[in-house]
């Protein structure tokens, strides 16, 4: 009973979705929390719950989960990169890109979007990012900046040297990029938050929607859209690409990178227009990718449509690809699964087939494509930190611990 009520508070202040990392994982943060408060009884801790901001706070860094590391799905950081000097700069020279990172945990993802655009030639005068979290521990530490090597799980470290200084293996970050970072404490889920502020040009909003429920999703969304100025960027993580399908913001690619652009002109804007408007910004995409966005099923075409036998294979797995971009999940299932009938091991198709799974809420589902993959590629590194995350969602940490462990030697 008391659990079903802090489950209920954790929903309506925070937007948490119970089912997205289950009671089980809540009921042992809270007994974590009682133990820590000396508390015995659940509906005893509950009162104090409720009298107290702090423990408040305590409890929300028990059920969140901080999981971050510097350029987290770096393809994005690239197509930020393309989208500032081919779009932006072009248009703004004279002024200060505004980015918004939200949620930013302990500041590696913040950090490497300075980072990033120090690297594509802006000196920091030309930008400004803030950076938000729920949690004050983790924005603590984010203002420290001081680091381990399990922030660092790429492949790619040449920023290393000439952004931290090493020292007793921590990774100190250099003051100038730290400075480029304005912190800041507040809840995505409030349907005030940064009511009165500024628009952004760029929006940082990953692994977070995941663990909303419907109704903070659906408000969160319209924040989002409110929050980017027209022709301006919003990133998420590719398990939340679907979610995006509600608003008026169109999928951008850049490879296997994709953001969503609040279009400058949204109402009547007829696909001619919006396929010349596309190609000009992104003009290294693949042509057929500048003309995929708002339209119609693709999977009825590809149904409809012969195509080449040598082809055939390598179609599906990329149609399945372009059904999930575009949020077409029961068609991207289908097509994974038509590919994985005639392809049974390839890892790549079981990968997406899983991520598609998580983005419809099929854990269990998600977690054994996840395995699949990892069965056929033992270090398949995505497939590994998908199942660590969903096991970190489910409150295994030992499990995920373990593949987190993994990873990590996968990158020495
Ligand atoms: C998995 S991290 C994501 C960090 C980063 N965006 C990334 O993708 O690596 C999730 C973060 O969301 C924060 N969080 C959870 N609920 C929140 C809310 N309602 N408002 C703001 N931050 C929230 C948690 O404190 C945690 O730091």
């Amino acid at each position: 009973m008391a659990q079903s009520v802090i489950e209920a508070l954790l929903k309506s202040k925070i937007g948490l979705d119970v089912n997205s990392i289950g009671s089980r994982a809540i009921a042992s943060a809270i007994y974590q929390r009682m133990v820590n408060c000396g508390i015995s009884q659940m509906s005893s801790y509950l009162g104090y719950l409720q009298d107290s901001p702090q423990e408040w706070q305590a409890l929300i860094d028990s059920v969140t989960v901080p999981e971050t590391w510097f350029f987290r799905e770096p393809e994005s950081f690239a197509l930020l990169k393309s989208y500032v000097l081919s779009e932006w700069l072009p248009q703004n020279s004279q002024k200060v890109l505004q980015v918004l990172s939200v949620p930013c945990a302990t500041g590696e993802e913040p950090y490497s979007i300075a980072i990033a655009l120090l690297e594509a030639g802006l000196t920091s005068a030309q930008f400004r990012i803030d950076a938000v979290d729920i949690s004050q521990k983790c924005l603590l530490k984010a203002q420290k900046a001081i680091y381990d090597k399990y922030s660092f799980r790429g492949s790619n470290f040449e920023f290393h040297e000439r952004y931290f200084q090493s020292i007793n293996s921590e990774y100190y970050l250099q003051e100038s990029v730290k400075k480029s970072v304005n912190f800041i404490n507040g809840n995505l889920a409030d349907p005030h938050f940064l009511v009165n502020t500024q628009v952004y040009d760029v929006v940082f909003c990953r692994n977070l929607l995941i663990y909303f429920d419907h109704q903070t999703k659906e408000q969160t969304l319209h924040i989002l859209e409110r929050l980017i100025v027209a022709g301006g960027l919003l990133f998420v993580a590719s398990a939340e690409a679907a979610l995006l399908m509600k608003t008026q913001l169109v999928s951008v690619r850049h490879f296997s990178a994709i953001a969503y652009q609040k279009l400058i002109k949204p109402h009547n804007f007829e696909q001619e227009n919006y396929t010349n408007y596309q190609s000009t910004i992104y003009s290294q995409l693949p042509t057929q990718t500048s003309t995929e966005i708002p339209i119609k099923n693709k999977a009825e075409i590809y149904y409809q449509t012969p195509i080449k036998a040598n082809n055939f294979n390598t179609n599906l797995l990329d149609l399945a690809k372009t059904a999930a971009n575009q949020g077409r999940l029961e068609d991207a299932v289908k097509l994974c699964n038509d590919y994985l009938n005639q392809n049974q091991m390839n890892a790549e198709a079981y990968v997406l087939l899983g991520e598609v799974q998580q983005a419809m809420g099929q854990n269990e589902q998600a977690i054994q494509s996840f395995r699949k993959a990892i069965y056929l590629q033992p270090n398949h590194e995505a497939a590994l930190t998908h199942l660590a995350l969903l096991k970190e969602q489910q409150g295994d940490r030992a499990g995920a611990s373990l593949l987190w462990q993994r990873i990590y030697r996968l990158q020495r």
